[in-house]
């Protein structure tokens, strides 16, 4: 039995030893009932009288040695760990990396359009998701058995007066001018519920921005001037974009602006017009005192054709694998 030999490579490891984790094991190899130093001192009962004289008294120094060598190293570690403030945490064990998100495409065109929409002089509102049939349809010259009520296909709320989900941000056009006079500027984002089929470019929940321009003899060339201007912010100048004729209840003249997507295929993105009379009428403004024009943009099919997505239900489907991509 060679105690010379155990000392030094005991001493060794000790040395070695950077972690809490090292210190259990070296306690467990060397010190513990069956550790190594434990069996030298038990061995000494099958030695010589003669022989357990000498070796007895140095297998016990090596025990003191070894202990007192290792509850030194054990508060220089502990030490470490105090002074980095974190005494129950092991800090030299390796950290965890932590996933961090991002914006959903979505909000991220927004913000951009909201930009663009800003640099020219709008204003930004938010409107209600849940609002009364009266701004969603009959301040916008839509009353009651109109057949274009058809085209908002909409989500009742079973409440007492009846509510609506907004399915779309027109609303705020009457809110708004009710309680500020011309000349103003705003934009309206926010979502939309229409209680539709969905497929490639339609979906039941969905955003839109609603554009509203009024002051003093504004016509459709400023229109054409703002929507281009801002479509060729946002997509750069070569985009292709044509303006149609359109019917909402609530414009004269009505429009359809479309845009070509990346396989050429045209996109409707938005519609517009020429404020009506009756919608300044339910805002109590002066008949035949104010022009605007106001518009409708579809943010997830912008998303579509800025990022080329090709199917509208993927930016709800919360799929990582896609999201990840932006
Ligand atoms: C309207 O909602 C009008 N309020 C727009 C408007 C505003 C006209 C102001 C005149 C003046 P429309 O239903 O066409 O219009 O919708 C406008 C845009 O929203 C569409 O061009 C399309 O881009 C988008 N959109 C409409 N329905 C959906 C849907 N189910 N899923 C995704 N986008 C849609």
């Amino acid at each position: 039995m060679d105690i010379k030999e155990l000392k030094i490579r005991a001493m060794e490891e000790l040395t070695k030893a950077k972690t809490s984790v090292d210190l259990d094991n070296f306690q467990n190899k060397y010190l513990s009932r069956k550790g190594e130093v434990s069996n030298v001192l038990r061995s000494l009962k099958d030695l010589s009288i003669k022989q357990r004289k000498k070796i007895g008294p140095e297998a016990n120094q090596l025990r003191q040695d070894l202990e007192t060598a290792f509850k030194n190293k054990k508060n220089s570690i502990q030490g470490v760990i105090r002074s980095a403030g974190q005494s129950p945490f092991d800090i030299t064990a390796p950290g965890k990396k932590i996933a961090r998100g991002h914006l959903h495409p979505i909000t991220h065109i927004l913000r951009k359009i909201e930009e663009i929409f800003q640099s020219m002089g709008f204003k930004i509102l938010e409107g209600f998701d849940i609002e009364t049939e009266y701004y969603n349809f009959d301040a916008l010259n839509i009353p009651k058995n109109h057949p274009a009520r058809d085209a908002w296909d909409t989500f009742w709320l079973k409440t007492k007066p009846e509510l609506l989900l907004r399915t779309h941000t027109s609303p705020m056009q009457v809110r708004f001018m009710e309680k500020n006079n011309p000349p103003f500027r705003i934009i309206v984002p926010g979502r939309c519920f229409r209680y539709e089929a969905t497929d490639a470019s339609h979906s039941h929940t969905f955003y839109q921005l609603e554009g509203l321009m009024v002051d003093r003899c504004i016509n459709i060339a400023n229109f054409k001037a703002v929507i281009e201007q801002f479509l060729k912010k946002l997509f750069g100048n070569d985009i292709e974009i044509r303006i149609k004729p359109s019917y909402f209840p609530f414009v004269e003249p009505g429009f359809e602006a479309e845009m070509k997507d990346a396989s050429g295929k045209w996109m409707e993105i938005m519609g517009a017009g020429m404020v009506h009379p009756n919608v300044f009428k339910a805002a109590s403004y002066v008949p035949g005192e104010w022009q605007g024009f106001a518009f409708g943009i579809g943010i997830d099919r912008i998303a579509m054709l800025k990022y080329k997505i090709n199917d509208i239900r993927l930016l709800y489907s919360n799929d990582l694998k896609f999201l990840n991509q932006f």
